[in-house]
């Protein structure tokens, strides 16, 4: 048996399979199904300083390789997950990753220190959420935007800072490095991307919200380009995702250079996907005799 552990900035992931933020909600429905500690880590829906009822529906859309959601942030607040979800997190054997968004950069700023005081073992910044009218997005789409919202994070943020980046950019390699020199511990890649589907019939977007995230297979090969160029770009740690549903997916999403890897909307077609994924991982470092699952990280050949 390989060793599948994978150390970034100084957390223990006992495999490199982590839970897409978003995608598994706070772990209760999934801790149904299987123990949570199969997993390497989890990404937290991602929670704002207040409650928020999130967009109305319609807003999810099926897409040919993957779906469309606009369901814009609903979250029970930050004060709710430390008080009644990190607890329980924290007892399943997993490392837990609080994801955040605000509309503003104090938003940001102030639940960077409240969750500092916590036990989650690691905060990811999502500034990348293409479904909210205010914050998300807006502050990661220029490396200006990114390094200003970095910085002032990671004045409050006592825990490994793990910035996740909108694949929405001309260069997602200078977005990252803008991440980087602002204070970042990692950068995870990628979100989702802007699309749009139109109901011919009535005319209207089939989304309440007109636009939506598109995520699944169909962005796999994006999200390895990306994480490639990063890979290249930076010297900090890259988690990958977008659209991973096997595990080859991950193993090529490693080779480019990702040192875990996330899984989101396979979740909702297998919701065993991660265990699959690990033990498909297992097998083939077996055969090709690699020791430990971080030699992938990276080792694509260049022709
Ligand atoms: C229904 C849904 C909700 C999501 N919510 C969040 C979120 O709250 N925060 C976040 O950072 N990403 C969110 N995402 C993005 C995913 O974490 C992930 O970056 C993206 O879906 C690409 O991975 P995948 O193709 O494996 O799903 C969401 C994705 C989906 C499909």
């Amino acid at each position: 048996m390989a060793n599948l552990n994978v150390s970034i900035a100084g957390v223990e992931f006992k495999n490199p399979l982590i839970a897409a933020s978003g995608t598994f909600g706070f772990g209760h429905e999934f801790s149904e199904l299987y123990p949570l500690s199969a997993l390497g880590g989890i990404s937290c829906k991602g929670v704002t300083l207040e409650e928020r009822p999130g967009n109305p529906p319609p807003r999810i859309a099926e897409t040919p390789a993957g779906m469309l959601n606009s369901v814009g942030l609903q979250n029970p607040g930050v004060d709710h997950f430390i008080r009644d979800d990190l607890p329980w997190l924290k007892r399943q054997g997993t490392e837990v990753i609080a994801n955040i968004a605000g509309n503003t950069l104090e938003d940001y700023c102030s639940m960077a220190e409240k969750l500092s005081e916590t036990a989650v073992d690691m905060v990811e910044l999502n500034i990348s959420c293409p479904n909210v009218k205010q914050g998300g997005v807006q502050f990661g789409t220029s490396c200006a935007g990114v390094e200003g919202i970095t910085a002032a994070v990671r004045k409050y943020c006592r825990k490994p800072l793990m910035v996740k980046l909108s694949p929405n950019v001309a260069d997602i390699a200078e977005i990252a490095a803008a991440a980087e020199s602002a204070g970042a511990d990692v950068v995870s890649l990628i979100n989702t991307l802007t699309g749009m589907r139109i109901d011919i019939r009535t005319r209207r977007p089939v989304l309440r919200n007109n636009t939506g995230g598109l995520s699944g297979p169909a962005v796999f090969p994006v999200a390895v380009r990306m994480v490639r160029q990063v890979f290249r770009r930076v010297k900090i740690p890259v988690v990958g995702m977008g659209g991973v549903s096997s595990w080859s997916d991950a193993a090529e999403l490693m080779l480019a250079g990702a040192s875990a890897v996330q899984i989101g909307t396979v979740l909702f077609r297998d919701p065993y996907a991660p265990l699959k994924i690990t033990e498909g991982l297992n097998r083939y470092l077996d055969e090709n005799g690699v020791k430990n699952v971080s030699e992938l990280t990276g080792a694509m050949r260049e022709w």
